[in-house]
């Protein structure tokens, strides 16, 4: 047998040109922390919403759920759409919430995430446009970048409370606008939408024929208890929502969430276009599945104490940033983010004032460019999930670390 000879002189091998597009600010930006630590920076990662890295625990009746699908010998592929109890409970919590919905138009997925990429695939093809909120949650802008549709971004507002500019939105859109992303409650701006805004985005979508993309998976984590689903305003509404059980029932690394295709005849063939994608990836992760339903279920008491946290984490950010001099941050109403602004000086960008911060500070945050604001504008997003103690000396921090910036400048 001739073997050829391997070389490693040879041209690398081609990437594809669209993955330059493809950016997720929120895991990009480690390289910088890991540059600090390899200098001998502690470096504080406040840039990914995982509720498990800062202590909060699984419930242990979603655990048990896993672990007896895993003993019971449900190890095997699931059916693509998932298990029939998790799509039950999930048609049943979201009756319960006023958005009638038949189990046979639910997917039990990898995440919210996996959500996503599927209805942005079923809906949007190269040359399409979609709407995002300014600022968005990345993962939309990525996936439409792998897809060839081009985001269009609508202005939400600090100064109203982050909320939605409806006018600049229904100025956006075009023939070829094929839906609109609606985040609510927000990451990264933790706005939660009055109804009149709700209802306003409903009336847009609606007068253009426009399928509503509706990421509900801080639903949960409104300060003021459990917003309503998007759906409940208006259930015949073409309306696909998205949640998981990563952030209000603090299993991010499970994978596991699920979408539901609003019960209206006019999604039924976006509906068959979805599972017809879901069959290519066979199934979402199969003893997990059995958690959503033991989430959906069972006992929910931990969100409150979950909750009350939060407020009170992002409250103490919110409060000690805005005294910052050079410093305005909007009081987040859900999750577990805030966007605070830094008025920067004229030439600087949020990413330079964010590298900046973790040489020297070693606290990791995300420019809010990497969620589609203007780089000048200074916004940038922190992840309020340490304990108090820890949140008001990392704030403490900043606050120092902004005034030698400004004044340097
Ligand atoms: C708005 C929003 N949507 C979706 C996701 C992805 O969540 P999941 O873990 O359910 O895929 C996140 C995660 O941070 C998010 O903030």
């Amino acid at each position: 047998m001739v073997r050829m000879p391997t070389s490693n002189s040879a041209p690398a091998i081609r990437v594809a040109p669209k993955v330059a597009r493809f950016s997720y600010a929120i895991r990009n930006i480690v390289s910088a922390a890991k540059a600090a630590e390899a200098q001998g920076t502690r470096v504080r990662y406040l840039n990914i919403g995982d509720p498990v890295a800062f202590g909060f625990k699984t419930p242990a009746h979603l655990i048990d759920a896993t672990h007896k699908a895993m003993r019971d010998g449900y190890n095997g592929y699931m059916p693509s759409a998932g298990i029939v109890t998790a799509r039950e409970a999930v048609a049943a919590e979201y009756g319960h919430r006023g958005m009638p919905v038949s189990p046979d138009r639910i997917l039990i997925t990898s995440g919210t995430s996996e959500g996503i990429d599927l209805a942005l695939n079923a809906l949007a093809g190269e040359g399409d446009e979609v709407l995002v909120p300014s600022p968005t949650y990345p993962l939309y802008t990525a996936v439409l970048a792998s897809i060839g549709a081009t985001p269009v971004y609508y202005r939400t507002d600090p100064h109203r409370g982050w909320l939605p500019d409806l006018d600049h939105l229904r100025s956006l859109v075009t023939a070829r606008t094929r839906a609109l992303v609606v985040i609510d409650p927000n990451n990264p701006t933790g706005a939660v939408y009055p109804e009149a805004t709700r209802r306003g985005l409903l009336a847009i979508a609606e007068s253009h024929g426009l399928t509503i993309l509706a990421d509900e998976v801080y639903g949960d984590l409104g300060f003021d208890g459990p917003v309503p689903l998007l759906g409940s305003l208006d259930p015949g509404a073409p309306i696909i929502s998205f949640s998981s059980i990563s952030k209000a029932y603090l299993a991010p690394g499970w994978r596991a969430g699920w979408m539901v295709v609003g019960a209206t005849p006019r999604l039924d063939d976006v509906l068959t276009a979805v599972k017809k994608l879901a069959d290519g990836r066979l199934c979402s992760p199969g003893p997990m599945q059995f958690a959503v339903t033991a989430a959906l279920t069972g006992d929910r008491s931990h969100q409150e104490v979950f909750r009350q946290a939060l407020a009170e984490r992002t409250g103490i950010v919110a409060r000690a940033l805005s005294e910052v001099p050079g410093m305005e941050c909007v009081a987040p109403r859900a999750a577990f983010y805030a966007m605070p602004r830094v008025t920067l000086p004229p030439g600087r960008t949020d990413e330079e004032f964010i590298l900046e911060l973790v040489r020297r500070t070693g606290i990791l945050c995300v420019h809010g460019s990497g969620f589609g604001m203007p780089p000048e504008e200074g916004f940038f997003r922190i992840v309020c999930l340490a304990s108090p103690q820890e949140l008001s000396a990392i704030c403490a921090e900043i606050g120092a670390f902004a005034g030698e910036y400004l004044a340097s400048a």
